[in-house]
């Protein structure tokens, strides 16, 4: 594994992000990717605001006449300004025609999904259908680049495909460079890496794909090479880890909440410690999301499959399926019973800045409310259409003050920074009873109780 810091070309020293189109080891030629999602959005239009010539390939038409026009089909901070800014510098185009697309593209990014499928293996089936594409259309010299997140082994097995249809697809390098952003705050972070992890066995490929990179880091960033299989296994490793970190300060919130401690004071203060951090430190309902559970599935599904077994990781999933018991329990020791209840829910989806639902801990804490007879009004500023199918039986509604009217319970589940902002005396007014169980410890204490609210939080005294 090599570890070099990377800047901006020549001197090393920051460089403004470029108004013209660039040449050196892409040779003129363009990026390709693959996927309009979350990561293959952000990348594209990225790429194209470094100066890349950049085409990006979606299968679904509708996205691309979006995405073409302009507007971001998911909500996700910032991203729609960079969009329009790309698209207005005349470097970054949308297609539905993969063939069309990888012609004269130095590099194909690959972002597509990988989903939990069978038992929790992920899935890569949209990445091998790809790969049988590519396979018949690439040629000696063009790379093709994994950014999705994939099990160890991937890119060898999609290269054994590649090789096997293709004919002269045998000079094609396959690289891993998997994404680390984070929802939200996806934008800031594609400009702002810790780190960019270029994996695979051609020092020009791993050169070519950090060169794609440097032209448009304004700051020094480490960028690290090591092997396909090394670079596959960072991601994982780096998810089950901050799962594992979410899992720890959960527990910790529980023990607290029976000792009488303040656990948001112990983990900060745990934090200021380098060896511990304070990131993925503060308790809530449960961790979720479109990457942590998939990873941490997939992670003890290798373990399974070569017989070894891991009990922490075991233990972190186990661990958190309670936690979205014991939130539903806080809502129960409040009202008593939650029969007949009415909860007024304040956020969806898994974290705030994000209309992203996938996993989202609000989905097993809603269903065990409603399976125990509690009628469920729902409100979150951006969470996607796709909620009357993850969510069946709620009641979406349209402000929060509505998701007060006649409840029993307000219960937070995610920090929108707006809910800080309400008026908790009109709250309260709409409500049979007050009641809030805040699972993000986003309100401040004396101000509800001051409205007459009993105030249950996760370890805040
Ligand atoms: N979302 C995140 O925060 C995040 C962060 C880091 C890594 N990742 C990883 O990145 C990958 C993508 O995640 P995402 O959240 O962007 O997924 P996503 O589901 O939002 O986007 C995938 C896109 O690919 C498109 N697609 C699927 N098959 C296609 C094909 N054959 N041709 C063209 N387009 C196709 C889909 O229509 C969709 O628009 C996953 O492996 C994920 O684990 C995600």
């Amino acid at each position: 594994m090599t570890i070099f810091s990377m800047g901006s070309e020549g001197d090393g020293k920051n460089s403004p992000r470029r108004d013209t189109p660039l040449s050196g080891p892409l040779g003129g030629k363009k990026i390709c990717v693959v996927g309009a999602g979350f990561v293959g959005t952000v990348a594209a239009a990225g790429f194209a605001k470094f100066g890349h010539e950049v085409i990006c390939v979606e299968k679904d038409p509708a996205r691309v006449a979006e995405l073409s026009r302009g507007k971001v089909p998911f909500f996700e901070r910032d991203l729609e300004e960079l969009l329009k800014s790309s698209l207005a510098g005349g470097r970054l185009t949308f297609t539905s025609n993969l063939e069309k697309a990888v012609d004269g593209s130095k590099a194909v990014f690959l972002t597509v999904g990988t989903p939990s499928a069978n038992g929790g293996r992920a899935d890569i089936s949209a990445l091998k259908d790809i790969i049988s594409v590519l396979s018949k259309c690439l040629s000696p010299g063009q790379i093709v680049v994994i950014k999705s997140t994939v099990p160890v082994g991937t890119a060898g097995s999609l290269k054994i495909i590649l090789e096997q249809n293709g004919s002269g697809t045998r000079g094609v390098e396959i690289i891993n460079n998997p994404e680390f952003l984070r929802e939200g705050n996806a934008v800031f972070d594609f400009f702002n890496p810790h780190r960019i992890v270029i994996g695979g066995d051609s020092h020009d490929a791993i050169e070519t794909v950090a060169h794609i990179y440097r032209m448009g880091m304004t700051r020094h960033v480490p960028i690290i090479t090591t092997n396909n299989e090394t670079a596959e296994m960072i991601k994982y490793a780096s998810n089950v880890y901050l799962a594992t970190k979410v899992g720890f300060v959960n527990e910790l919130a529980r023990l607290c909440d029976g000792v009488g401690v303040n656990a948001v004071e112990v983990a900060r203060v745990m934090g200021m410690d380098p060896r511990i951090g304070q990131e993925f430190l503060n308790p809530g309902p449960g961790w979720g999301g479109s990457c942590l559970p998939k990873d941490l599935m997939e992670f003890l599904g290798l373990a399974d499959s070569l017989g070894i077994s891991l009990v922490i990781p075991r233990a972190v999933h186990d661990a958190n399926q309670k936690q979205f018991d014991h939130v539903a329990q806080k809502v129960k020791d409040l009202l008593g019973t939650l029969e007949k209840k009415r909860i007024g829910v304040l956020g969806l989806t898994f974290k705030a800045d994000t209309s992203d639902l996938r996993d989202s801990p609000s989905i097993p804490i809603l269903k065990i409310l409603m399976e125990k007879g509690a009628e469920i009004m729902a409100f979150d500023p951006a969470a996607g259409d796709d909620l009357a199918a993850v969510l069946p039986g709620i009641n979406r509604v349209n402000t929060p003050y509505e998701s007060a009217d006649g409840s029993d319970c307000i219960l937070i589940l995610t920090e929108w920074s707006e809910f800080q902002l309400l008026d908790w005396k009109r709250m309260g007014d709409n409500m049979r009873t007050r009641n809030i169980v805040d699972t993000r410890n986003i309100l401040a204490p004396e101000l509800v109780k001051k409205y007459g609210f009993d105030y249950s939080s996760m370890g805040q005294i």
